[in-house]
């Protein structure tokens, strides 16, 4: 054994990239699970678990086509599956989307990642949302771009500040990400904002990147407005896929749209296609799931309805997190989560990791600290509202005590 020998080192462009929701507090939590202590998990976006399954049909079509998916797929995706998600933006509004317009890939993650390294060259610059879902932000740094946060506003229901995501555009600046409905906030965009956005790039010539994986997870009446459907000026990505709006996390199925001004995005297009034909085509079986699950009965409608469990459980959260004196959220009104503010003077609390740490190792239930996508201050928490409102309440109770316990 020669120990003389330099340790392997990871890559530099790793170096500041980090995943919290997988990260050193997860870590800590699959430690403490192995060692036989019950966890109450409310850290990840993952329905199944939590008893919220695939609707049948579609994995019955996965199963009848299983015979049919042994062999890779054209680099795009299959037929069928790409033509029904054509017609998914003739019913939402995305003009003039062919089916050559359409990547399917290995979820949306995947897809995120290619798009970006397609796009960046070292030091360009893209424009994300604080707090964010942070591969975006991670994907950006990969590809040896820069990202560059714009503020949205909790006082305004976590929506974007557009005259910040104007100031901080440079020379640099490629594309804006825009995340409605949004993970971690809840936040679904009013059509104005989505409009100032799109001008906003159309002006500065600027690709917007739409990541719509909730687009069908709306309380309340609040409707889901397509950004690529409001200025034709733009080129667009939207961003769509199984995981949530079909419980299908761990079929890993998700696909991107090209649209707008695609005559100005000839070489984008080029290189997105040569990466998508290196990485051969995405899983097979779960694209024979897509037609069915776009076209057939939408028992999302059921959940989110008001007698629905994720309506029930993100108004049972919001109720019993605003109750408690020093913590308060935003009432969800698209996806599966909330984002509660910690005022920190109340509390014996560093920062939100603290908090969440002690929360883990104190009463046994993990969280995700706000830091962990992103955000400016130190003082918020996202909690994922998939679990009964039983195993909520336990979770609230708990978070209660340790609040109690840890008062200033
Ligand atoms: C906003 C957002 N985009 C993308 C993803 C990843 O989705 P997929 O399972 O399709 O990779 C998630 C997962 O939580 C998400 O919240």
């Amino acid at each position: 054994m020669n120990s003389d020998h330099p340790a392997y080192l990871k890559s530099d462009r790793l170096s500041t990239l980090s995943y919290a929701i997988r990260g050193p507090i997860f870590d800590k939590a699959h430690e403490m699970q192995l060692a036989g202590q019950n966890i109450i998990n409310l850290n990840i976006g993952n329905p199944a678990p939590f008893g919220l399954f695939t609707p049948d049909e579609i994995v019955q079509d996965m199963i009848l086509n299983i015979g049919e998916a042994q062999g890779y797929s054209h680099h795009l995706g299959i037929f069928p599956a790409r033509k029904a998600i054509m017609h998914y933006t003739q019913q939402i509004g995305i003009p003039e989307v062919t089916i050559d317009d359409i990547y399917i890939g290995n979820g949306v993650s995947e897809l995120i990642v290619m798009t970006m390294q397609a796009m960046l060259n070292d030091g360009d610059e893209i424009l994300i949302p604080s707090p964010d879902y942070p591969l975006w932000t991670t994907a950006v740094s990969l590809s040896g771009g820069r990202p560059v946060h714009y503020r949205c506003e909790e006082q305004n229901e976590w929506v974007p500040d557009v005259e910040d995501i104007r100031s901080r555009i440079s020379p640099k600046t490629k594309g804006i990400v825009v995340i409605s409905p949004n993970n971690p906030t809840g936040a679904v965009y009013p059509k104005s904002v989505l409009q100032q956005i799109a001008d906003l790039a159309a002006e500065k010539n600027l690709i917007i990147l739409s990541d719509e994986i909730y687009d069908k997870i709306l309380y309340d009446g609040n409707k889901h407005i397509p950004i690529a459907s409001l200025n034709p000026d733009v080129f667009y990505l939207t961003f769509g896929g199984l995981s949530k709006n079909y419980r299908a996390t761990g079929y890993r199925s998700g696909w991107v749209i090209l649209s707008g001004a695609k005559h100005r995005a000839a070489s984008y297009i080029e290189g997105l296609t040569l990466l998508a034909s290196m990485r051969l085509c995405a899983n097979v079986p779960a694209q024979y799931g897509i037609q069915t699950a776009l076209g057939g009965y939408q028992s999302i409608d059921d959940l989110v309805a008001p007698k629905g469990r994720l309506y029930r459980q993100g108004k049972f959260v919001h109720d019993r997190v605003n109750a408690i004196p020093g913590l308060s959220c935003a009432l969800p009104k698209g996806a599966l989560y909330v984002f509660p503010s910690i005022d920190l003077a109340q509390f014996r609390f560093e920062d939100d990791n603290d908090f969440v740490l002690k929360l883990l190792t104190e009463q046994k239930v993990l969280l995700v600290p706000g830091s962990g996508f992103n955000h400016y201050d130190r003082a918020h928490f996202r909690i994922v509202f998939l679990a009964d409102t039983d195993i909520l309440g336990t979770a609230l109770d708990r978070m209660e005590e340790l609040l109690h316990q840890y008062r200033a």
